[in-house]
């Protein structure tokens, strides 16, 4: 079926053609093996001159080829291509000559797959070529998926800036909290989450004429739900038509799963990337990111780099390193523009990676693994990548989910190799073996909805009146057990009846609404700035309550309540106000869901008892009980430690129920609240045992009795 529509490509395959491009680049420019080693000696030379403090990285090319200044000056001349007309930067994109074909395909299939490398013009050109062949007619919209927001409000400003209308008016986006768009809107930009939400009120999407399923290949847990509810509606909805795009990865299995239909493919245009090893594994990879910038900042030709981390405290982190050492070597070195990326990041402060660089200095962006396929950064020639990224995983066994840093799979290190090759020849320093690479990473990424707790997935297609769930159409179905679990656990937490409909009384609702938006911000709370780290751990202890981390959220929502929600009180306290904002915007949310259910909002009253009740009835599964040296979770017997920037660091109560886990050096437990083991017999009796809870181990508690035998004497 796919043969019809694939386009001519030269040499066997996408990597067959890199590789031949790249070793005919190679041998073309730097066939000389003794020039080459010249150069490597000058470089190192050229480095240990300026950064003579620093421990110099060894890598090993995995084959001949550096690339060179006059390989750069095209890039160069390539990055000017930017004062090209806009249009003329549109006619330039790879899917620009097969606008005809393309639309061609999309008129004959109803279910289309398109693979195009990252940066070929498929989110920001083909919604564009469907608007200008009509498929808005009737006031009808063309919808494209994301699955993050970031890339979703930057697609949509760019291509609103192309088609020269104002964001929110004919192309817009939407993203939860925040809708930017109006009764004009026809090209509209969203999160897989939101369009999801749209089958809510719209189970036949009647209001669309194009579905685009955006980077399908992530894989998102939303976006896996997406395939199986549109083949759905696709069926009794012969005039919709559904595009799923991706870049350069699985599309067979897209196509596979639609029923057989025809791939799109997009030749790409890369140029040739040359990959380095470390010669060792390096104990330290943020360490080795930092020296590994400042060696290609000093040896290498000019052109930007693109680092990938896993989250933002370390992308912070490694920001104010660079700028620190940066600081130190003052006028030895040119100018390093050092610039984070993260979906936290405040819009301006994105904004900022797309501007070009100054001539005569270096850009360098920090980013999270959002920068793979999502977003183009263009003028990159070096990227850096210390093959990690942070990801949600889930034991079915122990019903637990966490998330950890985790060594990313083959096909992502490829994807980040790419981002160096998009205007020039390019350099990717991987900052691991090559025999890492290939032995201890995964081919490809698990898909979210094999790692993830189903819970609240289970409650979406509950709501959208799909009640056989071991039945629906996924891609790749959950693991059975998973999938049983999430309903023992929502049946268990008293979500689900056996009509599948939400009761749930407690006396504390309101304190607990808070508590949930402020725990569904995730860790970006309180704000520490490295230059002011003392005045921050202070301001962070003012707000300290008994109780445990989700007191303490509910302590600083409340004081921010009553300042107003002032912006100046949060920066006194050294409290982020964009998380706050959004804390309370999903409160306010979370509160509409529940006057829509009839669930009363009332007050404990200043009693913390029923709310970390509340709590233990929720999470009574994540419970953990003090023992030698840590704690030990209660069901599988895990060791687990306080994470030390918990209020309970110090305090170490002996029953414990955490939020969630991360893996950093060691098994943290991140937000805590103290309980009494009691209470989860009255929670969860049909999940503990009053055996598991007897405190076995009293006599090893030498602090609190010590304690309490000084104020007896
Ligand atoms: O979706 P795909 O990765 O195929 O490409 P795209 O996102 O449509 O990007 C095509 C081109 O648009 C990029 O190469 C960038 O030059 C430009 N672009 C931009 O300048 N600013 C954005 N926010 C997005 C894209
Ligand atoms: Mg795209």
């Amino acid at each position: 079926m796919e043969l019809e529509l694939e386009m001519p490509m030269e040499g066997g395959g996408e990597q067959g053609r890199w590789e031949e491009e790249r070793l005919k680049t190679a041998s073309l420019i730097f066939g000389a093996k003794k020039e080459r080693e010249k150069g490597l000696k000058a470089e190192r030379e050229k480095y240990q001159l300026i950064l003579e403090e620093d421990e110099m990285i060894n890598f090993v090319s995995s084959d001949k080829s550096p690339c060179d200044n006059e390989q750069y000056s095209a890039a160069l001349s390539q990055a000017e291509v930017q004062k090209q007309s806009i249009q003329e930067v549109r006619r330039s994109l790879p899917v620009f000559p097969y606008r005809e074909d393309l639309l061609l395909a999309i008129q004959q299939h109803q279910i289309l797959v398109i693979e195009g490398e990252t940066g070929s013009g498929k989110t920001t050109q083909i919604p564009q070529f469907l608007m200008e062949s009509g498929y808005n007619d009737g006031g009808m919209k063309i919808g494209c998926t994301q699955p993050r927001r970031v890339a979703a409000m930057s697609v949509a400003a760019r291509v609103a800036q192309e088609v020269g209308v104002k964001l929110g008016n004919e192309v817009g986006y939407s993203i939860r909290f925040e809708d930017c768009t109006s009764e004009r809107t026809v090209l509209k930009y969203m999160t897989d989450g939101m369009l999801l939400r749209e089958f809510l009120t719209e189970p036949d999407l009647a209001s669309y004429s194009v579905v685009i399923i955006d980077e399908a290949h992530e894989r998102t847990l939303h976006t896996d739900i997406l395939f199986g509810l549109i083949k759905d509606i696709a069926r009794f909805r012969p005039d919709l038509k559904v595009l799923v795009a991706s870049a350069t990865l699985d599309t067979e299995r897209f196509s596979c799963f639609f029923d057989d239909a025809p791939v799109f493919r997009i030749p790409g245009r890369r140029f040739p990337v040359d990959i380095f090893y470390t010669k060792a594994p390096e104990a330290d990879y943020l360490e080795a990111c930092v020296v590994s910038v400042l060696q290609i900042h000093v040896t290498q030709p000019p052109g930007d780099c693109l680092v990938f981390l896993t989250g933002q405290e370390e992308i912070e982190t490694c920001c104010e390193l660079l700028q620190e050492r940066c600081r130190r070597l003052g006028s030895k070195i040119s100018e390093l523009l050092v610039l984070p990326i993260y979906a936290n990041l405040p819009s301006d402060m994105q904004a900022k990676i797309f501007s070009p660089t100054p001539p005569g200095s270096r850009k360098v962006v920090v980013a999270t693994n959002i920068a793979e396929t999502s977003l183009t950064i263009d003028g990159i020639i070096y990227v850096i990548d210390p093959g990690f990224c942070k990801q949600k995983s889930y034991n079915a066994r122990t019903g637990m989910e966490s998330l950890i840093v985790t060594p990313c799979s083959r096909a992502s290190a490829n994807q980040r190799a790419g981002r160096a090759g998009r205007v020039a020849a390019g350099k990717c320093f991987r900052l691991y073996t090559a025999w890492a690479f290939k032995h201890e990473m995964e081919e490809s990424t698990v898909p979210e909805i094999q790692r993830t707790n189903l819970g609240n997935v289970v409650l979406l297609l509950k709501s959208l009146g799909i009640n056989d769930l071991i039945h629906f159409d996924f891609m790749d179905p959950p693991p059975h057990e998973t999938l049983v679990l999430a309903l023992e656990q929502l049946y268990a937490l008293g979500a689900l009846n056996h009509l599948g409909e939400l009761t749930k009384v407690t006396y504390c609702s309101e304190e607990v609404l808070t508590i949930a938006a402020m725990l569904s911000v995730n860790n970006s709370i309180f704000y520490r700035p490295k230059d002011k780290v003392v005045h921050a751990d202070n301001a962070r202890q003012n707000f300290v309550v008994p109780g445990g981390d989700h007191m303490v959220l509910l302590n600083v929502y409340t004081q921010w309540l009553e300042s107003g929600y002032s912006t100046q009180w949060c920066y006194e306290n050294f409290i982020q106000f964009r998380s706050m904002k959004r804390a309370r915007d999903v409160r306010e949310q979370l509160e509409g869901l529940m006057d829509r259910i009839e669930v009363e909002v009332c007050s404990s009253g200043g009693d913390i008892v029923p709310i970390r009740k509340a709590v233990t009835a929720g999470y009574f599964y994540h419970t953990a009980r003090l023992s030698k040296g840590g704690y030990k979770t209660v069901k599988h017997q895990q060791t687990v430690y306080v994470h030390p920037n918990s209020s309970l660091f110090e305090e170490q109560p002996r029953w414990l129920i955490y939020h969630e886990l991360v893996f950093t050096t060691k098994e943290f437990m991140r937000q805590v609240i103290e309980i009494d083991s009691s209470w989860l017999l009255e929670v969860a009796p049909h999940y503990y045992k009053n055996k598991e809870l007897e405190d076995s181990s009293s006599k090893k508690m030498p602090r609190k009795q010590g304690k309490a035998k000084e104020e007896l004497g």
